[in-house]
């Protein structure tokens, strides 16, 4: 059963990262490891009420964005950036690798549970608040500007109580699945009926910015929906098991929507109402990363790390922003660059962000896994541009484990990853702290400071470089429907 899968990927993450870690890299990238590791986990934990140093006036379980309301006003939680945080949190406990986190997740459960019934801006359970995208540190109601509604919110909640459940079935027996029988199925049943009514219904993207159908968005809720699916039939909801099951597939059918064949690119916003950043953007960057299931191959239907769409359109996003930043100058057609969020980004200054600039690392990361763990590289035409620009002697072909192109491949692409990481090391400043962006000409901290994203981000790549993956999701299953239909 897919969702009791934990044991064998805990096996084989140790076995990939004894690999990961012999594959070796520059000895700098260790070293900004092994030092940045610890102050970007204590940097979220910092953000975390009601212990965190930063966060002694937030309910237990509130996420701070960032500790400050200036210069941007961060100190409220986002349901996005919340849910993803947590995710870090529970893939650590669930490997078993920090027990001590166990007591906060608890509390992360209970304060989302509140949330999710605290009528707001955006609606009430019925009306629609599902999709409001934060609320103020004392669980209150936010009042400030922000885009509503945004559909990825509850599938990104739901996919993070999923996995703590997977992880409590697995470690804690009776006890675990009676609380998540008790306390996580009725929080998720809730996301998840309406993530299963909302997957074909445009709202803000991720960037709270373009009204439209969002790439990113859409494979939240394909994840979401598909693992809740695998819950329902653990607690035996036949139901909901079918329901979401069926939504999970259509809103993967719709996803194909969003590839652009004769680019070679995912265009990240559709059906837009209203301007549509219709270009390149790096949220597909973290759709990749997202989806990443690590029994999966490399599928391009639900755009897998090491599909060759996910590493053609990584490319074309990447070099959209070649010329973008001063701080890039100096570096080469080639090489790892600053990047952002999208070439015409004006927020804050429109910066390179360390969140982004980590995720063009972990997708790689992401990659590499899974390359070894099928055995071999398959380049083709669609993914040669992305190779070659590692290495111009890269040909089409499959490049078995064992052989030495194969060995060679997995050199460039984690070096490149690794140069990735190292931007970020370039421009972090010596006390460890992480803003949300990089002044473009300076490299100074800009946006919001102490992040916690940006400390996620730093963990989350960091622990692909070292081998550790999270459960699989049920991704390996999923094939596109030949016929799409709408939602129900
Ligand atoms: C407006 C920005 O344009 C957007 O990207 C950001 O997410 C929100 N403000 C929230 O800070
Ligand atoms: C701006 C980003 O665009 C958005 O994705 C994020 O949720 C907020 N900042 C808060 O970090």
């Amino acid at each position: 059963m897919r969702l009791l899968s934990i044991l064998p990927t805990l096996s084989a993450f140790l076995f990939e990262s004894r690999i990961l870690e012999d594959a070796g890299g520059s000895s700098s990238i260790n070293a900004f490891i092994k030092n940045q590791y610890p102050i970007a986990k204590t940097g979220i934990l910092d953000n975390i009420g009601s212990k965190g140093r930063f966060a002694r006036v937030a309910k237990p379980g509130v996420v701070m964005t960032s500790p400050w309301g200036s210069p941007v006003g961060y100190n409220i939680t986002w349901i996005r950036d919340s849910s993803l945080i947590f995710k870090v949190i529970i893939d650590t406990w669930a490997d078993g690798r920090d027990d001590t986190l166990l007591p906060g997740i608890y509390d992360w459960v209970a304060s989302q549970g509140r949330l999710q019934k605290t009528p707001n801006l955006t609606g009430n359970l019925t009306t629609g608040g599902l999709g409001e995208c934060g609320f103020n540190i004392d669980e209150s109601v936010y009042t400030g500007p922000a885009g509503r509604p945004q559909h990825d919110n509850a599938a990104l909640r739901a996919s993070s109580m999923i996995d703590f459940a997977s992880g409590l079935i697995a470690r804690n027996g009776r006890q675990g699945h009676k609380y998540v029988a008790d306390v996580i199925w009725p929080i998720v049943v809730l996301d998840l009926n309406y993530v299963a009514h909302h997957w074909n219904v445009t709202g803000f993207n991720l960037w709270e910015e373009v009204v439209g159908s969002c790439h990113f968005t859409v494979a939240a809720q394909i994840r979401g929906l598909k693992q809740g699916s695998e819950l329902a039939k653990t607690l035996g909801y036949k139901h909901q098991h079918k329901f979401w099951k069926e939504q999970a597939e259509n809103a993967l059918c719709f996803f194909q929507d969003f590839w652009n064949p004769n680019q070679a690119i995912v265009v990240s916003n559709i059906n837009c109402n209203g301007p549509c950043r219709d270009t390149v953007d790096m949220g597909t960057v973290f759709t990749a990363i997202r989806n990443f299931d690590p029994e999966a191959g490399c599928d391009n239907g639900t755009f897998q790390p090491c599909s060759e769409y996910a590493l053609s359109n990584l490319k074309k996003v990447v070099d959209s922003m070649r010329g973008t930043y001063t701080i890039n100058q100096n570096r080469s057609e080639t090489e790892a660059i600053a990047v952002g969020r999208f070439t015409n980004d004006a927020y804050v200054g429109g910066n390179p962000w360390f969140i982004t600039t980590f995720a063009v690392a972990e997708q790689l990361y992401d990659a590499i896994y899974q390359w070894r763990r099928v055995g071999k590289i398959t380049i083709t035409s669609l993914s040669l541009p992305f190779f070659q620009q590692l290495r111009p002697s890269a040909k089409v072909g499959t490049f078995k484990q064992g052989g030495e192109d194969f060995k060679r491949l997995i050199e460039d692409v984690l070096s490149y990853a690794d140069d990735f990481s190292l931007i970020n090391q370039e421009y972090i400043p010596a006390d460890g702290s992480m803003s949300e962006q990089f002044d473009r000409e300076t490299g100074e901290p800009r946006s919001g400071l102490r992040l916690s994203a940006s400390y996620a981000s730093a963990v989350t790549a960091f622990d692909r470089r070292r081998g550790y993956v999270p459960a699989a999701w049920g991704g390996a299953d999923m094939k596109v429907p030949g016929v799409c239909k709408t939602g129900p």
